[in-house]
């Protein structure tokens, strides 16, 4: 693990009430194991879910649960807490948690360390798909972001629930990993990037969709190590069942219109990576019922999908834009033309069909850029992230020198 420098930090746990409140153990346990000093606070509906007690064995230190406890007062008092923090991390954070926050209420003691605190706040958000969906939480989760405030997921897969969905609290060694990391000091620190990942669903009709093999493997690589090298990145994800990466905030969409209009509702970017698969092209007119056999052959009219990374190139003020090409055949020539049309910066190729690219582990890609161009032999997605991110930085930095 890197960021050694970071391993004696001032930890303030915050345990909000929700079922993964017992992942929290393994945080801190974790924490402490890397030599941060922690403190838990508890919410009153935290202590339903496990008890005061057990955290008090795990960190060494008595647990406080509320605001207005004299004894605990007369110790170190709450805004004394608050000062203490070198850091503040509620994991889980519920709903309810956040709606709090994002209304700036001090209601209990963890709402008000957050307020007086001027340590990093972040929050590894725990709850039911559909109450993570819903828009008062997405509202109060945008609102939170733009105060500075960091998510570490919240991940999508099986809930406590029986559900399956984006909502679950990100595993605790992962939160751990991104604390211990020291996120926000990396080589790309101050910048907003923005990736696109995985592929796009275009609706035939309610049960079925026009789809592709992308696997939002290597957008996610690339959105897990711009977080990691410091910069804030919103990560648009086509339909995936991979983690969140530490520290992104996502946004899932379907259809190509939905990451268009996604992107298109982010104001300012400095980094713009599509490493999405968008379908070229969706149904004229989706059915509204499932569509019955008869027998005879159906034809099914496609649009062009809007070309959105071309979008991104067009726009004034505009970011940095890296894009992908799956060729089959004639890799360099096909790439650099398709640079140059969709006004890319920098375009990351690769051979595709017969089991290579799509929906594997590992790639092989051929860089190209205005002034050069790079071979990055077949390796894991998440090194060719950082070789790609390597090879950003080495641009700009050449450009500065050139234009100086
Ligand atoms: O033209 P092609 O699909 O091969 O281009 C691939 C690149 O263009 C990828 O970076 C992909 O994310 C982007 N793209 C896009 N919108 C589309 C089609 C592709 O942003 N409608």
């Amino acid at each position: 693990m890197s960021g050694s420098s970071s391993n004696n930090q001032r930890i303030l746990v915050g345990v909000s009430g929700g079922i993964a409140a017992y992942k929290a153990i393994v945080l801190v346990r974790r924490m402490i194991d890397a030599g941060c000093e922690v403190r838990v606070v508890m919410t009153e509906a935290a202590t339903r879910f496990v008890t005061p007690l057990t955290f008090q064995a795990v960190s060494g230190h008595p647990v406080r649960t509320t605001l207005l406890d004299a004894e605990a007062e007369s110790g170190m008092d709450h805004i004394a807490l608050a000062r203490w923090a070198q850091r503040v991390v509620i994991a889980p954070a519920s709903a309810d948690l956040m709606a709090r926050l994002a209304a700036g209420m001090a209601d209990d003691l963890l709402t008000t360390l957050c307020l007086a605190t001027e340590a990093p706040v972040q929050l590894a958000p725990a709850m039911n798909r559909q109450m993570w969906a819903h828009p008062a939480t997405q509202a109060n989760y945008a609102r939170l972001l733009e105060r500075g405030v960091t998510m570490l997921g919240p991940d999508a897969g099986s809930q406590a629930c029986g559900e399956t969905g984006t909502g679950r609290m990100m595993e605790p060694e992962a939160i751990a990993d991104a604390l211990l990391t020291g996120e926000g000091a990396g080589d790309m620190a101050g910048l907003e990037a923005v990736v696109t990942a995985g592929g796009t669903r275009e609706p035939i009709d309610p049960v079925r969709f026009l789809a592709n093999r992308s696997s939002g493997r290597m957008g996610f690589a690339l959105a897990a190590e711009v977080a990691r090298r410091g910069a804030r990145v919103t990560l648009v994800a086509g339909p995936s069942t991979l983690a969140t990466p530490a520290g992104v905030r996502r946004v899932d969409v379907e259809t190509a219109a939905q990451m268009q209009a996604a992107i298109e509702s982010i104001e300012s970017m400095d980094l713009f990576i599509g490493a999405a698969a968008v379908a070229d092209y969706r149904v004229a007119r989706p059915a509204e019922q499932k569509l019955k056999k008869n027998g005879a052959s159906l034809s099914l009219e496609l649009l062009p999908n809007p070309d959105i990374i071309a979008t991104v190139a067009q726009r004034g003020p505009r970011p940095f834009v890296i894009g992908f090409a799956a060729e089959t055949e004639r890799l360099a020539e096909h790439a650099a033309a398709k640079r140059q049309a969709k006004g890319m910066d920098m375009i990351c190729a690769n051979e595709v069909g017969a089991g290579r690219g799509f929906d594997t582990p590992d790639n092989a890609l051929l860089l190209l850029w205005q002034d050069g161009e790079r071979v990055l032999p077949r390796a894991a997605k998440t090194q060719l992230a950082t070789q790609i991110l390597d090879t950003y930085l080495q641009i700009k930095q050449d450009s500065s020198h050139a234009s100086r």
